[in-house]
């Protein structure tokens, strides 16, 4: 169920918020209470989900970049990369902060609805993006077309004025409701038909990543050939024993007929830890994927808090782990014992949640680096489909 809070509640949330950042003041300085947890080491170091590839001649520029999961997973699948374009200036920090030598547009230069696309012509190779997803995220208010943050016709601009050999569209599950096939027509399919499109949803677990995490797909190929190579990525993990004892013991939302379709080859794959092993915590005797982390950027603002559903708090509850007022560092989230004595998160453990590895450095504060985090394709997955794509594109 999306998160909706009546004035009343929020009035209590924010008395909540004050106090809390009273007790936080307290802690930093060594006022509060001691420290329950020592600072636990990962075990889950997401870069050895995605080996740095070669470089494969391929070259791809980059839509909607936000804090770089896509664009990531694309670099370290061997593509070249032309240019990132993303409104948000801090997501440029992040971008410039870690591939110096990347040519990023942020802020009003990286608007996509003001680019002239024409000058990446037979330049560019692959685009990629996840126009934002707000008007169909479960979360948001799904008015699809009619909401102004709707960036799907500028996606389909930017691919008919490169004319690529293939593009790659992502977005949140939510699009795939039948409620809004006829928007797909029109603004996707219609608007690409000189493509052949693959539409597949993917599961983060399925790449290895400890967090319940959904995507779908838009995959076109100019060329036939190019489209009938194409194979959708195969799951490298399996995370069917998290899944047996997640509906033992815990019922969330889940979606059984991709469950199915998957759970045989499951068995046969590398095992996906669950948040708790990936972190280092130590064994309470359960453990189960995160539940989907929110985005900050959506919603209440400058939100330091991960939970993303009211059924996710009950799950984050029996993890032991608490997923509000995200802690800074881990040093931080130690010194600031959370009320119910459970783990508090930091940033860090969130970038991991989401397979992002610790050398990718965000900028901003809290909330921002949670706001890129929970915006981001996660980049195994991102990865996995750069690399399926580069297959079909490489003769
Ligand atoms: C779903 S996020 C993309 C996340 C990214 N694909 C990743 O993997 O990290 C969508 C991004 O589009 C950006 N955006 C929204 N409107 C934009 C515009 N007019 N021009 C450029 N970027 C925009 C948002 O700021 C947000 O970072």
């Amino acid at each position: 169920m999306p998160y909706i809070i009546t004035e009343e509640r929020r009035d209590v949330y924010r008395e909540v918020s004050h106090l809390s950042r009273i007790a936080k003041a307290r802690a930093l300085t060594g006022d509060g209470p001691s420290p329950l947890h020592p600072i636990y080491t990962p075990r889950l170091n997401p870069a050895l989900l995605m080996p740095q590839l070669p470089k494969n001649g391929l070259s791809s520029l980059s839509l909607f970049s936000g804090g770089g999961g896509l664009d990531l997973g694309f670099d370290l699948a061997g593509f070249h990369h032309v240019a990132s374009y993303e409104i948000i200036p801090v997501c440029g920090d992040t971008l410039l902060g870690n591939r110096p030598s990347w040519q990023i547009f942020s802020g009003v230069n990286g608007d996509v609805r003001k680019a002239d696309w024409r000058i990446y012509k037979g330049k560019v190779d692959v685009i990629h993006g996840g126009p934002p997803c707000q008007p169909f995220s479960i979360a948001g208010h799904r008015k699809g077309s009619e909401d102004e943050r709707n960036m799907w016709p500028e996606f389909t601009r930017a691919v008919l004025e490169v004319m690529p050999r293939a593009f790659i569209a992502e977005n949140v599950l939510g699009m795939i409701d039948t409620k809004f096939s006829q928007y797909i027509d029109q603004n996707v399919l219609t608007p690409l038909k000189q493509y052949r499109i693959v539409t597949f949803k993917l599961h983060a677990a399925d790449f290895g990543i400890p967090q319940s995490r959904q995507r779908v797909f838009f995959v076109g190929f100019r060329d036939d050939v190019d489209y009938d190579r194409f194979e959708v990525p195969a799951p490298t993990h399996s995370f069917v024993h998290l899944q047996t004892k997640r509906r033992q013991s815990i019922k969330i939302q889940t979606s059984i007929n991709f469950l199915d379709l998957f759970d045989d080859e499951r068995d046969t794959k590398s095992r996906c830890m669950g948040v708790r092993e990936a972190l280092g915590l130590p064994d309470i005797g359960i453990d189960a994927l995160a539940p989907t982390m929110r985005s900050g950027f959506t919603g209440p603002r400058n939100s330091t808090s991960i939970v993303n559903s009211a059924a996710s708090v009950k799950l984050w509850e029996q993890l032991e782990i608490w997923p509000n007022g995200v802690g800074e560092s881990r040093e931080k989230a130690q010194l600031f014992v959370a009320k119910n004595g459970h783990f508090r998160l930091s940033v860090q453990d969130c970038a991991i949640i989401q397979g992002f590895p610790e050398t990718w450095r965000f900028s901003g504060s809290v909330y921002k680096v949670l706001g890129q985090l929970g915006n981001s394709v996660s980049p195994p997955m991102a990865y996995s489909v750069a690399t399926t794509v580069s297959r079909s594109l490489l003769r």
